[in-house]
This record gives structure tokens, C-alpha cells and sequence, in this order.
């Protein structure tokens, strides 16, 4: 929803004017992600100073502010902590004082940038304010600050002067809700705290000299009973609140995780860039490792150190670093004009992908890695309930049937919010597939936990490798469609769409009463990736119709049922969520009971009229448009003759889509409508890649 950055040179030396480029340049990787206004904190010229530059609006308007400020860009760090952070309000407007990095005072003694929401924030600050402490800004973010400020100095009042992790521990147990931050601090120069609850954090680790390790040990307090004692939770029990740690030496170990230490023990010289994102850092690093819940990651002296409060049982004591697959040209937009617009046209390539040493389109036999010894406990299972939102969610309506069809078992397909609303009973032989582009969706992943808690099998269908979705369900399959940066979902619905029918593909592939069945999808899809090219030849008679026909409208309806309903629905959010023009999917089957008032010869209607069994009935209830006068533009396959016939005799015109199996053919029929998106809001202006009110990916219910 934020995106956070945070940039440490040890032993490297830049000026200051690269460590703002550096933290800048990573802000512009995260911008899709939030975009309402942005910040840095870096080192000032006095020592134990902090500059803070944050602006009101997108990356480059922070920029012009650092310029109009004219900071000593020569000044030289041998070792230095930036942070950065780019915001999508949640807790008070986009207004200057709102914009992170917040601080704990006017000397910003500790500044911090967040990405989450603190659910106790009211009570915490209004026990702050009752402290004396004045508050700058309407964020729940400043508290964060102030809370560190305030039990540092409660810390030293009782003689002690905490490691920067141990107050970090005591600030986190004060806080409710979910988090992502950094902290840098004028009394811990050249350190920075990471730590996450609920939202992502990677660091990625650049030295000239190979690492020479693969992992970072998690370090615990060495026993129970030498454990800090840590404050309790003020807001819970005002009687002990904020009581600094009683002892004077530090009860934590400091063990084997000195990183990254050349191997005759010297120091190294070393980067850490730490996000919310690993687009901010491929160009510099592709070594990176993952931030777990509750982790508290201390950098300092080229040290990454990883803490936790307590060790749990069967939890992991490393951190690994993993090598990033992304490349930086997946990134960047080349010859498009933005992102959704790339994304719309690498879906030849990112069906492929998806399909990639999965698909023996030789032997019709689909082998997905992830699920495969899985099998037998999902092919058991009573019920399988597919949970997601937005286009991840009519990427499982699409599926749906073939699903039931192929697999015989019943499935329920669940928006994530609706399905925690209702407390929907779940039960230990439920299967629960959760499918996510980002693998960070707030709603999605405490769904997740709520099926987890319930002895649920799960399963994440998720495109962003390391994220929280993939990492905490079962099992499961990466789509592989490469990082969507575009607001908008376009490649990431096509190659889940694909990952659930070779999942559907996969559970009946002991059934030889589905072998046909089985063989004419498998044919199908092998077909997809070039289809959907031809199908993208269509966009100079789309960008015409958007000129034309659909300037100026102000609602738009689309038709469809049977698999081709998911079509409408999603069609219909890309256009409304790109171009603002209201629009509605409906059921075709329902339109006589209610919509039909709508139609008359002004209203634009869309409808998919592609061959399948329900063909007839589409036929009718376009007839039913028609004969009121309406004008719909039908989505059909290539030389069909009935809607030749019909093009001839009314006022109905024709989107010609090749023809593939049933189950298949919303991946081809939902290209005309997310390329009918992106010219609608191109031809207002719109910014395609930044919709306003809307960020990449909500990791805030
Ligand atoms: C894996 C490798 C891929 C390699 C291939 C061939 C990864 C990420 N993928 O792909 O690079 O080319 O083997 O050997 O290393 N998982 C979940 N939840 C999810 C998604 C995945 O638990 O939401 C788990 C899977 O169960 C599996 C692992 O993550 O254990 C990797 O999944 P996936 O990338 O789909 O597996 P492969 O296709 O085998
Ligand atoms: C629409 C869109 C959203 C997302 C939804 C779920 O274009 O992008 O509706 O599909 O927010 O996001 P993920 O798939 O990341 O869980």
C-alpha cells in the first residue's frame, strides 16, 4: 500500500547527494504502490542532525522540494542510514505534516517511515499527549516515533542506555496492528531498526567481495528468565506502563550472525537496501532476504543482525538469502507508454511462463511442483473454498466450473472480506486455495489465518515469490507472470486463470473418465499464448471504438454467463477502477429481472457472445437488448455466422476473438475489455499507472 526504503553504505564512501539519489530512485520503483506523498530522513551537517525532506504528491514533486532546499549535496559519509518512504493515506490526509518520515520531536531524535496501521494508536497517543508530548500530525505513524523517544528516556532516567534493538522490542510491545518500519535514530548514528507485522520487508545485501554466507541466525534472548524485562503493554495495564529494562548489561546474545565479516574477520565494506518491495532493489542487489513477522532486523557496523523476543517452537532460527529471479527489464517500462499498457501485451509471454516445464503438452499430463505431493490429501477433501478479492477473485469465479467439473469436489469461491464478515465455519478437511498477485493482501492473509487457525489445508496460488501469502500457506503454485507494476491486474488474472486450471488439471489426473476432457484443455492451452497475440492486433479497432463510440459515456454494461460471466465482472472493474467510467457486469441471465430497464439505444452494452453450451441463451438475451433499441457490441469468435447475420440486420457490431475450448475462453475474451480500459482512461488523461485513490497492493483491511 507504502512502499518503504532504506539505504545503509558501511565503509562505502557517497556523498550525500548519491545517498538521495539512491533513496529517491528507490521511492520511483515503489511509487505504484502509494502515491499520495513522499519523504526522506538522512544525516544532517551538525552532528547528531537529521535532514528531513517530505513533499505532498508523487516522487518528483519530492524531488523539487530537495532541489529548492539546496542541502550540501558534496558532504561525504563513510557510513550512513537513509530512509525513505512513499505514502497512500490511510490515517490522516495527504497534507505535509501527514507525510512520513515522522518524528519523535523537533530535534527528530528518532524518525520513522511505516507502512500498516497501529490499531491502538488513539490510546497511545492520548497517553503520549498526557506526557507532555505535543503531536505534529493526524498519523497514527508519529506515535511510533514518540513511543521510542519516551521510553529511551525512561530507559536512561533508570541508568540505562538500551541497544537500539532492545527499545525496539519494548516499543513493539506497546503496539496493536500491523507494521513494516524503519527507525533511525540520532543516538544511534549509522544504524537503522527494520521490522515487520503483516507487511513485507526484504533487505537485499551488496558487496564487492562474494558473501560468503547464505544465511543470517535468528539471535533470542538466551533463557527466559534473563529475558529484559520489557514494558507491558501500557494501554492494557496502565499501572505498569513504560517501565524501562532493569538490567544494565544486554541479556541478548550477540552470536554467530556477524554476517557478513570478511573471512579473516576484517571489516567489509557493505550495502543494505531494505524495502517493502524487491523492485527497489533488483538494480542493486539481487541478494536479498525476507523479513519474518515480529522480526527486528539491526543493521550497524556492516552487521545485519536478526532479533526476536522469544523462540517459538518450531519456527526457523535462519534467515536465507535467496537470489532474486527478477530482472531489472521486467521492471522498467521499454517502448510502452506505461506499465498496464507493457503488462496488456506481455501476456503471450507471461501465459507461457505460467505454463513453463509444467504443461507435457507431448504426453497431455500437467505436473505442478508445488502441489504435487499434495495430491492425494486435496483429492480427499470435502469441500475446497477459493478465497481472494478483486481480480484475483474473478480469476476463481472464472475457474470455477472447470474446477467442479474436473475434480468433482465442491467448491466455494469467497471474497476474503466477506468470507471473515460472516465467520464462515471451516473445518479440518477443507481445502482453502487462496490466490493473490501481490501474496500481501491484508484480507487475504488473515483469511488465510483464520483458515490456518481452523486446521484447514491451505494453498496460495501467488505470483510474488517470498511473499507473506507464499509463504505461510501449505503449498502452493507461483503464476510466474514476472512483477506486475500497473495498478491495474491485466497478466497476473490471465496466468492465474491458467494456474487454476492446471491445478484442476492436476487433481483429475487419475480419472480416465476425464481423459478427453483433459486432453482438449491441455491442446487448448497450448494454443492460449498465441491467441492471446492475435488477439492484442485488435487494440487500433479498440482505441477507435473508445474514441467513438464510448467517449463520453458515462456507464458502460457487460453481458455475459456461464464462464463468461468472471469476463464480465472483471471487465467491468478495469474499467471503472482505470478509466472512472461507472461500469457493471452483469449476469445475462439476470437481465430480465431488473436490469433490462437500463437498456435503451444510449447505453453502451458489451456483451460476450462467444461459442460455448449456453450460446443460445446469450443469443436471446441479446436479443432482448436489441429489441429495446439497443446497441451492443458483441465479443464473438472469428467468422461466426449467426452474430454475421445479426451485424447485417441491427445495430449491433462485432469484436471477432479466436475460438478456444469453453472452459479457456475468457482469457482470450477479457483482452478487448483490459485493452478498452486503458484506452478509455489514456484518451481522458489519466494517469493509467496511478489511479487515483487506489495503490497496488492493500495491506490494510
Ligand atoms: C520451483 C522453483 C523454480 C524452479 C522449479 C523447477 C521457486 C520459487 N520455484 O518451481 O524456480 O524452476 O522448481 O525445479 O523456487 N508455495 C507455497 N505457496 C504458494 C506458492 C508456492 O507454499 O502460494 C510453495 C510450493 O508448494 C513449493 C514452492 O513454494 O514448495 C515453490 O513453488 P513453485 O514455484 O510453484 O514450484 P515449482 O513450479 O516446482
Ligand atoms: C484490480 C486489482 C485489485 C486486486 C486486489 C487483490 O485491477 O488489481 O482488485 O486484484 O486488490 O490483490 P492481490 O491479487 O494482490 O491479492
Amino acid at each position: 500500500m507504502c512502499g518503504i526504503f532504506g539505504y545503509c553504505n558501511y565503509l562505502v564512501e557517497k556523498s550525500r547527494g548519491d545517498v538521495i539519489d539512491t533513496l529517491v530512485e528507490g521511492l520511483q520503483r515503489l511509487e505504484y504502490r502509494g502515491y499520495d506523498s513522499t519523504g526522506i530522513a538522512i544525516d544532517g551537517d551538525e552532528p547528531d542532525s537529521t535532514l528531513i525532506y517530505k513533499q505532498i504528491g508523487k516522487v518528483a514533486a519530492l524531488e523539487k522540494e530537495i532541489e529548492a532546499e539546496k542541502p550540501n549535496r558534496d558532504v561525504t559519509f563513510v557510513s550512513h542510514c537513509g530512509i525513505a518512504h512513499t505514502r497512500w493515506a490511510t490515517h490522516g490526509e495527504p497534507k505535509w505534516s501527514n507525510c512520513h518520515p515522522q518524528r519523535s520531536d523537533t530535534a527528530s531524535d528518532f524518525v520513522i517511515v511505516h507502512n500498516g496501521i497501529i490499531t491502538n494508536f488513539r490510546e497511545l497517543k492520548q497517553l503520549l499527549i498526557n506526557k507532555g508530548y505535543k503531536f505534529e500530525s493526524d498519523t497514527d505513524t508519529e506515535c511510533i516515533a514518540k513511543l521510542f523517544k519516551h521510553l529511551y528516556d525512561t530507559n536512561l532516567k533508570h541508568g540505562n542506555e538500551p541497544d537500539f534493538h532492545e527499545l525496539t522490542m519494548q516499543v513493539l510491545l506497546e503496539l496493536d496492528g500491523s507494521y513494516g518500519l524503519l527507525c533511525r535514530s540520532v543516538h544511534y548514528p549509522n544504524e537503522v531498526i527494520a521490522t515487520r507485522k503483516g507487511s513485507p520487508l526484504l533487505i537485499g545485501v551488496k558487496s564487492e567481495r562474494k558473501l560468503k554466507v547464505d544465511f543470517v541466525d535468528v539471535e533470542f534472548p538466551d533463557t527466559d528468565e534473563a529475558q529484559p524485562e520489557i514494558p507491558l503493554n501500557s494501554t492494557r495495564g496502565e499501572a505498569r506502563n513504560f517501565l524501562p529494562i532493569a538490567s544494565n548489561e544486554s541479556a541478548l546474545r550477540r552470536s554467530q550472525s556477524r554476517a557478513f565479516l570478511s573471512e579473516d574477520g576484517a571489516p567489509n565494506p557493505v550495502e543494505f537496501f531494505v524495502s517493502s518491495d524487491a523492485a527497489s532493489v533488483v538494480k542493486h542487489t539481487k541478494k536479498v532476504l525476507f523479513l519474518e513477522d515480529d522480526d527486528i532486523a539491526h543493521i550497524y557496523d556492516g552487521e545485519l543482525h536478526i532479533h526476536r523476543s522469544r523462540r517459538e517452537i518450531g519456527a526457523s532460527a535462519t534467515r536465507s538469502i535467496q537470489t532474486l529471479e527478477m530482472e531489472l527489464a521486467q521492471i522498467m517500462k521499454g517502448s510502452y507508454k506505461h506499465f498496464m499498457q507493457k503488462e496488456i501485451f506481455e501476456q503471450p509471454d507471461s501465459t507461457f511462463n505460467t505454463m513453463r516445464g509444467r504443461i507435457d503438452f507431448e504426453n497431455n499430463s500437467v505436473m505442478l511442483g508445488g502441489l504435487n505431493s499434495w495430491l492425494p490429501v486435496i483429492r480427499r477433501a470435502r469441500r475446497l473454498i477459493m478465497i481472494a478479492c478483486g481480480t484475483s477473485y474473478h480469476s476463481c469465479l472464472a475457474t470455477r466450473a472447470i474446477f467442479e467439473e474436473l475434480s468433482e469436489i465442491p467448491v466455494s469461491v469467497e471474497l476474503a472480506s466477506d468470507f471473515l464478515d460472516r465467520k464462515t465455519p471451516v473445518f479440518r478437511d477443507d481445502i482453502a486455495v487462496f490466490v493473490s498477485q501481490s501474496g500481501e493482501t491484508a484480507d487475504t492473509m488473515l483469511a488465510l489465518k483464520y483458515c490456518l487457525e481452523r486446521g484447514a489445508l491451505t494453498v496460495g496460488i501467488v505470483n510474488n515469490v517470498g511473499s507473506s501469502i507464499s509463504r505461510v500457506t501449505h503449498c502452493g503454485v507461483h503464476i510466474n507472470a514476472g512483477p506486475e507494476i500497473g495498478v491495474a491486474s491485466t497478466k497476473a488474472y490471465t496466468s492465474q486463470y491458467i494456474a487454476l486450471v492446471m491445478f484442476a488439471l492436476s487433481l483429475s489426473d487419475d480419472r480416465v473418465s476425464k481423459l478427453d476432457r483433459r486432453r482438449e484443455i491441455i491442446q487448448g492451452l497450448k494454443k492460449i499464448p498465441e491467441q492471446i497475440r492475435k488477439v492484442l492486433l485488435m487494440e487500433p479497432r479498440i482505441k477507435e471504438l473508445c474514441e467513438k463510440e464510448l467517449k463520453d459515456q458515462k456507464s458502460l454494461l457487460l453481458l455475459g454467463r456461464g464462464y463468461q460471466f468472471a469476463s464480465a465482472l472483471e471487465g467491468a472493474l478495469k474499467i471503472k477502477e482505470i478509466s472512472y467510467m461507472h461500469s457493471e457486469g452483469v449476469l445475462a441471465g439476470e437481465l430480465k429481472h431488473g436490469v433490462l430497464a437500463l437498456v435503451d439505444e444510449n447505453l453502451p452494452i458489451i456483451a460476450f457472445g462467444t461459442r460455448d453450451s449456453l450460446f443460445p441463451k446469450v443469443v436471446s438475451s441479446i436479443e432482448q437488448v436489441t429489441a429495446r433499441k439497443g446497441r451492443p457490441i458483441i465479443i464473438c469468435n472469428e467468422n461466426d455466422e449467426v452474430w454475421a447475420a445479426k451485424a447485417a440486420n441491427s445495430n449491433l457490431a462485432t469484436l471477432e476473438v479466436p475460438l478456444t475450448v469453453d472452459c479457456l475462453q475468457g482469457l482470450l475474451n477479457i483482452i478487448p475489455l483490459q485493452l478498452t480500459s486503458y484506452w478509455l482512461a489514456v484518451n481522458k488523461n489519466i494517469d493509467v499507472d496511478f489511479p487515483r485513490n487506489l495503490a497496488k497492493s492493500v495491506t490494510v483491511e
